[in-house]
């Protein structure tokens, strides 16, 4: 849609860069977070094939201040797509018994609390027919665990999830969106994943186009297809 503006937070690479290349590839501006001052070569080459369309933020989703900063410095800005894709893993094989308290906050600050952070305190830049998603996990899915592995990841995605639903009672006018991008061959994925980054987030890209418009909270793949919670 010409004259779209988005939002990626945690563009750096993987999905979040793929997310940011897709939706200026559909004439979209794109407002791109990254950590650090300085943006990794993928996010300038980025800059470079798209001129004036692609702007980089640094953003840590947690250090509140950067938070507090970068609302600031979008004020004047009009979304109409906030996406926060910032997230990390958290091995596969690793138990809660194993986790350190340190790391089991370190995980859940990153994956859900900095992320929720980041919407409350930008979510007024959200235009009303406007979407906000973040990036949740099949992994986050209560309702398909059956194995117990990735345990506290899929906490911190499961939590993700639970705040997005307490947003979504208070948000009612626009499109609320967890979305599950498959198994995908990012830092995070690994090599075997099933999915490249291309095909996730134009798939992704295609549900926020057909999702817009209708107001309230959904979990859904990057197919469109409903996740069970
Ligand atoms: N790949 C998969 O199969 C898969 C499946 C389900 C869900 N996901 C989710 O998809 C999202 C992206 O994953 P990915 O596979 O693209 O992983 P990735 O290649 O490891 O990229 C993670 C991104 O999150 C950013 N990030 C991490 N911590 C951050 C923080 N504190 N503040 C701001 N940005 C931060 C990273 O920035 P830096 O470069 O600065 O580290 C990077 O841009 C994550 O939320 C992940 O949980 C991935």
């Amino acid at each position: 849609m010409p004259d779209s503006h988005a939002l990626i937070v945690g563009a750096s690479r993987g999905l979040g860069l793929g997310l940011a290349r897709e939706f200026l590839s559909r004439d979209w501006h794109v407002i791109a977070t990254v950590r650090g001052e300085n943006p990794p070569q993928a996010v300038e080459e980025l800059s470079a094939d798209y001129p004036g369309r692609l702007m980089v933020e640094p953003l840590d989703v947690v250090v509140d201040d950067e938070i507090t900063e970068l609302r600031e410095r979008l004020s004047d800005r009009r979304l109409d797509l906030l996406f926060v894709n910032a997230g990390i893993g958290h091995g596969r094989g690793e138990t809660l018994v194993a986790t350190s308290a340190r790391e089991f906050a370190h995980v859940m600050l990153t994956n859900a609390y900095g992320p929720m952070r980041t919407i409350e305190a930008l979510q007024d830049l959200v235009r009303k027919d406007g979407v906000i998603a973040v990036m949740s996990s099949g992994l986050g899915s209560i309702a398909n665990n059956r194995t117990g592995t990735w345990e506290i990841y899929r906490a911190s995605k499961a939590a993700l999830n639970m705040l997005m639903h307490n947003f979504a009672a208070h948000d009612t006018s626009r499109t609320l969106l967890a979305i599950a991008p498959g198994w995908v061959r990012t830092d995070m994925g690994g090599p075997n994943a099933t999915l490249d980054v291309e095909t996730s987030v134009r798939g992704i890209a295609d549900v926020i186009a057909a999702r817009r418009g209708t107001p309230g909270f959904a979990f859904l793949n990057y197919r469109g297809e409903v996740v069970p919670w």
